[in-house]
């Protein structure tokens, strides 16, 4: 948080309300590219206006928010990006994760209160993405550059035989890794059409290995016999009940004995600063899509009553706050 103000500045709500805004001025300093534009240096109000393309008086008062606000520095009457900004935001992965969360937060929470007053989510968050392009991209790579990142430590745990289904897979970044080490096996990822990465699983020399599935997977024939499914980040975003459902259509996917593997967010990570996050991401699952981060002994209710046996729970060292759940069909291990 780049605002240090202490409590006795005011209400609580008061300093939120100039973070906030402060937050919503450097969501726009992102959209406009002021961050890359200051990366070679520091530059005039005007000069910098001119680079992104924007009115020289707007530009200097967005500027001065984000002098305020931590995020630049000026001297005299050059700006230039803070160390935080200059390190995260003038360009990478995160500027494009901070994009996707702040495009979140200011374009789809505003009925928030209408899906807590009701109870039912009232943005179908994966329609709201089908219909942005940009923003679809950017969670994608977000989601298959964590991916990347955990995959040595997953792939590790993933019990391999010769079939494995990997259901809202879409990147492929998981089955990619898997098929790669493992010749023998096959594997088949269901997602919606605009999630299926092709590229990938053509450019990994894999095409033939790893199936790409269109389709809903609470509609679709699962078919039979898997050794493996893996459900990464899946039921946090679904209701109990459809998590149930699609348990027990998983469980008849699965040879007996095979295994189901979950990867899922800890309902309460040690941090605070995680702690705090995982509140905000639960509330967004449950606005946009009825879910929620349950707790680990609600999902193990419901691998029980699909048929599972108690799952292995390994919490994983390259994501601190997430682990994964191995559960076996017919309860062997
Ligand atoms: C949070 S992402 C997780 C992606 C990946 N498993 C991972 O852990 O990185 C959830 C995925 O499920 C897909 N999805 C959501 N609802 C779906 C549905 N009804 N049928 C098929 N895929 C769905 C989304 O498109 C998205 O790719």
């Amino acid at each position: 948080m780049p605002l240090d103000l202490d409590e006795g500045d005011g209400p609580p709500s008061f300093l939120d309300m100039i973070t906030t805004a402060g937050y919503r001025a450097a969501t726009a300093a992102l959209r406009l590219g002021v961050f890359p534009a200051l990366a070679e240096g520091s530059l005039p109000a005007d000069e910098l206006a001119a680079r992104i393309d924007a009115d020289p008086r707007g530009t200097a008062l967005l500027a001065d928010v984000l002098v305020a606000c931590g995020y630049l520095t000026v001297d005299g009457e050059r700006y230039a990006n803070s160390p935080m900004a200059g390190k995260w935001l003038a360009g990478g992965d995160y500027a494009r994760v901070e994009r996707f969360w702040s495009t979140v937060l200011f374009d789809s929470w505003g009925e928030l209160e209408t899906s807590v007053r009701s109870g039912t989510a009232c943005l179908d968050f994966y329609a709201w993405l089908a219909g942005r392009p940009e923003t679809l991209e950017r969670f994608q790579r977000m989601l298959s550059g964590h991916a990347e990142h955990i995959a040595p430590e997953v792939a590790g745990l993933v019990p391999v035989g010769e079939t494995l289904l990997d259901l809202g897979g879409g990147h492929a970044a998981y089955p990619i890794r898997l098929c790669s080490a493992n010749p023998a096996l096959h594997a088949t990822v269901v997602d919606r059409p605009e999630a299926l990465n092709t590229a990938a699983v053509e450019e990994a020399g894999l095409a033939g290995r790893i199936t790409l599935r269109p389709g809903d997977y609470d509609e679709l024939d699962l078919g039979a016999d898997f050794d493996t499914a893996l459900l990464f980040n899946v039921v946090h975003g679904r209701t109990a009940a459809a998590n149930r459902t699609l348990l027990r259509r998983v469980a008849a996917a699965l040879r007996t004995g095979g295994a189901v593997v979950l990867l899922e967010h800890d309902e309460h990570p040690a941090d605070p600063v995680d702690e705090a996050f995982t509140r905000v991401f639960s509330l967004n699952l449950f606005h946009g899509q009825g879910g929620q981060v349950y707790p680990t002994r609600e999902i193990v209710d419901w691998l029980l009553a699909a048929g599972f046996g108690e799952p292995e729970v390994h919490p994983l060292e390259s994501s601190p706050g997430q682990s994964v759940l191995i559960a076996r069909m017919g309860g062997t291990r």
